[in-house]
């Protein structure tokens, strides 16, 4: 196939991994999962603690070898053309792993050798400024901040532009004013044609930024969809309604319907939008002489969906 017509920047299909620990059971980190990662979307791989997230990128990476499965990165097979499938992804590893050697500028240019990049061609400078390293730039590793290093491995992530760029908590640790010139930065990216794959804890970041999610737990998928669908699925909305004369306490017969008066006396109702109608709930607030200022609704927030796939499975 010609990588180029390939629909999917990842393909990944009944991928398992079983870590040996020495003398202890063998433990199932990825239990045959499949994705596809569409060509240019930004994909949020999300999942508590343990999940399997960081094994599935590692293995993305060349960092940790499957068990079985097949893995094809820029339509190429990471087996059978494992080199190529190596130039299409940049993996920024969750774990700070730096050779303490090199000053920053050293092992950003040590890394474009190693991808083949002529000297002319590297961006070196451009990733230092980029990073908000220039102060750093002739530093070793071992004087710069905890962000500062997050930093230099992203920068070394990006040296031969890969098509596919993947990263692992990228913004644990980074202050805010980095998180969001990254952010920016990142999102350039992607506007560019990169795809972008990103595990967070932050779901606000993964809900802002991401157009595609998968939910990992326990090593298997549990969700994988637009983000749009995955939101309309959930099937649930909230509305929150100021009334004209605020009242101390919510009638039983409210309650019941499933009203909640809140700590600033606006009442709040989750409801699914599938099966219910605005008006008939307003009624319901005017049939206890309830008269309505104002109102607003909103989605269901992914971090409610979040948890609700994790704490099913
Ligand atoms: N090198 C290893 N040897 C043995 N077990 C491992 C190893 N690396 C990870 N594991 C186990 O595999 C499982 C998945 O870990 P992984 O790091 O992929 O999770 P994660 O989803 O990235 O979690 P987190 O959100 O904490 O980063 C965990 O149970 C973990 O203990
Ligand atoms: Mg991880």
């Amino acid at each position: 196939m010609n990588p180029a017509q390939s629909a999917y920047a990842v393909e990944i299909e009944g991928l398992q991994k079983s870590y040996r620990g020495r003398g202890a059971e063998a433990k199932m980190a990825v239990k045959g999962i499949d994705l596809r990662i569409p060509r240019g979307s930004f994909f949020g791989l999300l999942g508590p603690n343990g999940a399997g997230k960081s094994t599935t990128i590692n293995i993305l990476a060349g960092l940790v070898k499957k068990t079985a499965g097949r893995v094809v990165i820029g339509g190429y097979d990471s087996d059978t053309h494992e080199r190529e499938a190596r130039q299409m992804i940049g993996v920024v590893p969750q774990e700070l792993v730096l050779d303490t050697f090199f000053t920053v500028r050293q092992a950003l240019e040590l890394h474009a050798g190693y991808y083949g990049i002529p000297a002319k061609k590297r961006q070196t400078q451009h990733i230092i400024d980029v990073m908000g390293l220039s102060d750093k730039a002739d530093a070793r590793p071992r004087s710069l901040s905890g962000g500062m290093r997050r930093r230099l491995l992203i920068g070394k992530a990006l040296v031969h532009q890969p098509d596919i760029l993947v990263l692992d908590e990228p913004t644990a640790g980074v202050d805010i004013e980095l998180r969001t010139q990254l952010w920016d930065y990142v999102r350039e990216l992607n506007r560019q044609g990169t795809t972008i794959v990103l595990t967070t804890h932050y779901l606000e970041e993964a809900e802002a930024l991401c157009d595609e999610i998968a939910i990992m737990n326990h090593g298997a998928v549990v969700a994988c969809d637009t983000k749009r669908r995955l939101m309309e699925g959930f099937d649930s909305k909230c509305v929150l309604v100021r009334l004209t004369q605020p009242i101390q306490e919510l009638p039983e017969m409210l309650h019941s319907q499933g009203w909640e008066l809140q700590a600033d006396g606006r009442l709040l109702r989750h409801y699914a939008p599938r099966d219910s109608i605005m008006d008939a709930m307003l009624a319901d607030l005017h049939a206890h002489g309830y008269e309505v200022a104002d109102l607003s609704t909103r989605e269901t927030e992914l971090e409610a969906i979040f948890r609700h796939l994790t704490s099913m499975h």
